[in-house]
């Protein structure tokens, strides 16, 4: 969908979009289009429930006095309690509620809206910005789809009084977005198109940003002493990746001590010789989806030029059952040096994580470490799909992350770890091994992660309930919903870049 700025007039053709709040109370230019087409809007409203609540939608077709085919009025709630995300939501409802309607443009005027802190110019970006988040979708293998089927919405004109201003705001909006789409787009590619080495190359692409790209495969992983990530991949045909990749965007230069940002990036999770059961396997495709987040991340960082340095490191391998397969019983060295026993073959990533968390400590030393990782069923469980398990051994680090979050509306809890915990993956035969009991299987699994980032502020992501939705929310369209990529770069601007 192409998105433009332009002056606020009312619209002669196709779908206009107007707003109102609660209490039937229309914005300016709703009104003005409501007295233009002899009080249409106020008779569709009265022929309605329609009260202007937040989500709330109404559609008027054909309006006498007008030649638009539709008007389509939304629900912004309460003046006080609007924001940001009011703007970004009424934007994926306007596409979404026009988006099969066969027209092909659609024409939003956003209004002041008083009582509010969001001025027009944010209000327009942010509408802007919902409606392309919504607006995405993964149809390049859909060759037979029929045309009536698809989207007919081609363009979003956003119209309001701070056209100049508005375009100012959407750049670096637009800019997260070409990061969300690039996540969504990785978490959606079939696993026999994207693996560890195509993965990598997708990764490559960032050059062009500006990032530094570096790809590691399996002699120089052997040559650090990577064994737990290599033990993973080594039942694969595909070869085995790390990728790190460096944004120096601080105006002092690359003195600045980095923070980073690690992920997981199974690109097919089979469980190796511990095999998953067949229903739903086909779901671990979007087992690189850390992975994707901080890859997605750091093109949301780099085209907006973020002020800060930042590294992201990606662990890529494919988990096979192979007569060259890792085995239960196993036991490897990692990277760090300690050693551990394999009981169960499934608990991968975190094997992933290890040599991946522990390569970026070593080498960058960053101010701290975020991890993602759709690492545990467990958390699933715990949280469903609305929040991503939290896991911190640092307070700061954890306050900042849950409030991002809310900001973004992409929620984390927090889980607790603790010694007790931590003892449950002792292992008789080596340093450790790599599942827990029955119990805490979310916790067991950031105690193991812990155990690799030494005294460095560290907070591990669980996003196994999060990474892919199967329904539709108002700027995630059911899919890969690259949860993440708001979140950490709204953490990177509240506190991490000079200004
Ligand atoms: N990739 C899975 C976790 C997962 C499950 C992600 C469902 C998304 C949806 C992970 O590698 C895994 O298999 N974890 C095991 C760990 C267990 C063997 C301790 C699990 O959660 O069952
Ligand atoms: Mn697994
Ligand atoms: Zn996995």
């Amino acid at each position: 969908m192409k998105i433009s700025f332009a002056n606020l007039t009312q619209p002669t053709s196709g779908a206009a979009v107007v707003f109102a709040l609660e209490g039937r109370k229309l914005t300016e230019s709703a009104a003005a289009l409501d007295k233009l087409t002899k009080g249409a809007i106020g008779r569709a409203m009265k022929a309605s429930r329609f009260k202007g609540k937040r989500a709330q939608t109404l559609h008027v077709l054909a309006p006498a006095g007008s030649k638009l085919a539709r008007i389509m009025v939304i629900g912004l709630g309460a003046a006080k309690d609007m924001n940001e995300n009011t703007w970004q939501r009424a934007g994926g409802y306007a596409y979404a509620g026009l988006a099969k309607s066969g027209l092909t443009a659609l024409n939003v005027l956003v209004d002041a809206v008083d009582g509010t802190k969001i001025k027009p110019a944010a209000a327009a970006a942010n509408l802007a910005f919902g409606a392309g988040l919504r607006a995405y979708r993964f149809d390049k293998y859909r060759t037979t789809e029929k045309k009536d089927a698809k989207p007919s919405i081609k363009t979003l004109r956003v119209l309001s009084r701070a056209t100049a201003a508005a375009k100012r705001a959407y750049v670096p909006l637009s800019k997260i977005a070409d990061g969300v789409v690039m996540t969504r787009d990785l978490v959606s590619e079939p696993p026999n198109v994207l693996y560890p080495a195509t993965l990598a190359k997708q990764a490559k692409q960032l050059t062009k940003l500006g990032v530094k790209v570096q790809v590691l495969g399996e002699a120089q992983m052997k040559r650090l002493g990577m064994g737990a990530l290599l033990g993973v991949g080594q039942g694969s045909r595909r070869e085995s990746q790390m990728v790190v990749m460096q944004w120096n965007g601080a105006p002092s230069g690359s003195k600045d001590k980095p923070i980073a940002f690690v992920g997981k990036g199974v690109t097919f999770d089979t469980g190796g010789i511990s095999l998953k059961p067949g229903p739903g396997m086909e779901d671990m495709k979007w087992d690189m989806g850390g992975s994707g987040v901080v890859i997605g991340l750091m093109k949301a960082l780099a085209g907006r030029k973020a002020k800060a340095n930042v590294v992201g490191v990606v662990g890529l391998v494919e988990n096979m059952p192979d007569g060259n397969a890792q085995r239960p019983g196993d036991i490897v060295t990692s990277m760090s040096g300690q050693t551990i026993e394999i009981l169960n073959t499934d608990a991968e990533g975190r094997l992933v994580l290890a040599d991946a968390l522990h390569y970026t400590v070593d080498k960058f030393d960053p101010k701290f470490v975020v991890d993602l990782a759709t690492l545990t069923g467990a958390i699933i469980i715990a949280l469903g799909n609305e929040h991503a398990g939290l896991f911190s051994n640092n307070d700061q680090l954890s306050e900042r992350l849950t409030k991002a979050g809310k900001e973004v509306d992409e929620k984390v809890w927090r889980f607790p770890l603790d010694d007790a915990y931590d003892k449950l993956i002792n292992s008789p035969a080596a340093d450790m091994q790599n599942i827990g009991g029955r119990g805490a299987g979310s916790i067991t699994a950031a105690q193991f992660l812990k155990r690799f980032v030494g005294k460095t502020p560290w907070a591990h992501l669980d996003i196994a309930g999060v990474t892919w939705s199967k329904k539709d929310a108002p700027t995630v369209p059911k899919g890969g919903t690259a949860f993440g990529v708001r979140l950490l770069d709204r953490l990177v601007a509240n506190h991490y870049e000079k200004r």
